[in-house]
């Protein structure tokens, strides 16, 4: 397969976040009309990458620290959910067409989502950049990946985690009286379940086209990814079943899970 890896007006090349999401209703157009599948991804970032375990503690939600902290790490992680999407639709031109055009569809809700928690911090008295960021989503994802196991690793793991840490987030922001980062951690989950969902459908899709045995084949990319991602949350059950898990696939992330699920 031919490979362009110098796409000229690069979107990953910009690093101001603001620049970076009015920059891509154009980037996710570039990206459906690409012929040519691309590989050689880099992002740019305009804060400190550090590991996670470098971050600073995270300061109480009953601060509006700890609030402004919970925004900041969310920004990233949307970020990092809108810089996979593009990078999926730039590296599988030949998925097929209702996949690319949903996914733009999914991708352009992480900007929006983005936008949210860069307001919210505003709102707070923050901006980005106050703290260090990890780009650990990023780091699971390969050049190498198929496009089952890209839709597994980034719409089912990563972002069925995200419904897992939203649902504990919200349970924790319940006490907070400051009017901004509730709304939008609720607004964000909503539409969180639409983005697993749609992973879930299209990896039942292909993996049925394919004729893989749906249960081993899910338990054994579970046990791969689960191996470099540790699963770290209680799983959101009722969240995980409306995003498309079923009951098989719950008991099998149950294993994967430090709490059992
Ligand atoms: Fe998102
Ligand atoms: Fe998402």
């Amino acid at each position: 397969m031919p490979v362009n890896s110098s796409l000229p007006h690069d979107w990953f090349s910009i690093s101001d976040v603001r620049e970076k999401i009015r920059a891509t209703p154009e980037a996710l157009t570039r990206a459906l009309n690409a012929t040519q599948a691309r590989v050689g991804f880099e992002l740019a970032r305009d804060v400190r990458v550090v590991p996670p375990s470098e971050l600073p503690r995270k300061p109480g939600l009953s601060t509006e620290e700890g609030q402004a902290r919970l925004l900041h790490d969310l920004a990233s992680i949307e970020l990092q959910a809108l810089e996979l999407g593009v990078r999926t639709l730039e590296q599988f031109p030949e998925a097929p067409s209702a996949f690319r055009e949903e996914l733009a569809e999914v991708t352009a809700g992480e900007s929006r989502h983005l936008g949210l928690c860069l307001d919210g911090l505003e709102a707070l008295g923050y901006s980005w950049g106050h703290w260090n960021v990890h780009t650990s989503l990023w780091n699971v994802v390969s050049d190498r990946d198929s496009l089952l196991d890209r839709i597994l690793i980034v719409h089912r793991y990563l972002e069925g985690s995200g419904l897992d840490a939203g649902e504990s987030m919200l349970a924790r922001l319940k006490g907070v009286r400051n009017p901004h980062p509730k709304p939008i951690v609720q607004t964000i989950l909503n539409e969180e379940v639409d983005h697993v969902a749609f992973g879930s459908r299209w990896y039942k899709q292909i993996a049925t086209e394919m004729k893989l045995d749906l249960s081993l084949d899910f338990e054994a990319r579970i046990r791969s990814i689960a191996s470099v991602a540790p699963h770290r949350e209680r799983l959101a059950y009722d969240r995980r079943r409306a995003a498309g898990f079923t009951d098989d696939e719950l008991t099998i992330l149950a294993r994967f899970s430090p709490h059992g699920g």
